[in-house]
């Protein structure tokens, strides 16, 4: 019996700011950020509209893909940096709106890698035969922790969810190798100080993530018994166009294999892989067989890698 990925779904607010609309708010250029970070566009939720509404959003879609009820799950799993409040927790919130009367709930915190983190650890709950289903969602409203005068932040930043239902599938498929690593020694590098805003040393962030995603990729690669020619499709955390592509150059993946949402949606943290996994299905670009590696890293500093073999 393995453990896989039955059901996907995603959800983004309306509300849309350009860097253009940034222009106008700090000293920075539409050509400054999509030549430094690809990024074009991001999504901002309205006041109103907090992580548990967008997560439920999400939620809803991810059972209806996985064509199964609220009541089959017996565990919500949240990966977010951006709760309603520390407590009680989104996957609280998340049990009630959907009436999952059987599930037990946390919420799991490691940054943009925190969704890596929910999979494995639903995962073991699967494998070890006590679960039959657990939900998975990545959601951040980053622009409540955003400071909207720091250019060097708030041009990065977007706030989404994605979620993804856990379940029992195929011997030949699902997940096949995993790494999770923390080096809280650099957690200065990325966090949210006593105002409450994230702060960020941009260039030490992009060091450590140039180095660990492809570390990592090719980590979970080899631990799967796989080379790198049978990657098919790569998901990677979509906070940089530059680091994504030296991920996928040392991966040798053609350009139209890795899932790129940053261009419209930023970085969204914890929302970001599942976001891109969900909508690279829709869009068709994930077969049934294909091996998929999707990776992140985080404020911690955190990372993870999944390798998996899609389908049921
Ligand atoms: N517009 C214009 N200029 C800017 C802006 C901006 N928005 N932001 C910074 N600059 C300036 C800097 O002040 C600097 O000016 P200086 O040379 O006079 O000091 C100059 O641009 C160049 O800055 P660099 O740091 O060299 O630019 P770099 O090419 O490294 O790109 C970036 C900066 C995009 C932040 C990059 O370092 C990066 O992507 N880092 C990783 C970010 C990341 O992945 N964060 C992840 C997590 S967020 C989370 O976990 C929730």
């Amino acid at each position: 019996m393995s453990v896989g990925i039955i059901g996907t779904g995603h959800y983004a607010p309306d509300n849309i700011v350009t860097n253009k609309d940034l222009e106008k708010m700090v000293d920075t250029t539409d050509e400054w950020i999509r030549s430094r970070t690809g990024i074009e566009e991001r999504r901002i939720a309205k006041d109103d509209e907090d992580s548990s509404d967008m997560a439920y959003e999400a939620a809803k879609l991810a059972l209806a893909d996985a064509n199964i009820t609220a009541e089959e799950l017996d565990l919500i799993l949240v990966a977010t940096v951006t709760p309603d409040t520390p407590f009680p927790s989104v996957s609280c919130m998340i049990q009630e709106k959907l009436g999952a009367t059987n599930a037990a709930s946390m919420d799991v915190s490691a940054a943009c890698a925190g969704f890596m983190y929910g999979v494995i650890t639903g995962q073991q709950f699967i494998q070890t035969g006590v679960y039959n289903h657990v939900l998975v969602i990545g959601v951040d409203k980053l622009s409540k922790i955003t400071d909207w005068t720091d250019r060097n932040t708030c041009v990065l930043l977007g706030d989404g969810a994605g979620a993804a239902v856990l379940g029992k599938v195929s011997d030949d498929k699902g997940i096949l190798s995993f790494e999770l690593g923390s080096d809280g020694s650099g957690g200065k590098y990325l966090y949210q100080n006593e105002d409450n805003y994230l702060v960020m040393d941009g260039s030490s962030v992009f060091k450590f993530a140039v180095r660990q995603m492809p570390e990592s990729s090719i980590n979970v690669i080899e631990k799967a018994g796989l080379k790198k020619e049978d990657v098919d499709y790569l998901v990677p955390h979509q906070a940089n166009i530059r680091i994504m592509e030296a991920a996928r150059k040392r991966l040798g993946i053609p350009e139209d294999r890795m899932a790129k949402t940053v261009k419209q949606y930023g970085n969204n943290s914890s929302a970001s892989i599942p976001i891109a996994l969900s909508e690279s299905l829709k869009q068709g670009k994930i077969k049934d067989g294909d091996v998929i590696v999707m990776v992140g890293f985080g404020g911690g500093l955190t990372w993870g890698a999944v390798a998996l073999r899609w389908g049921k």
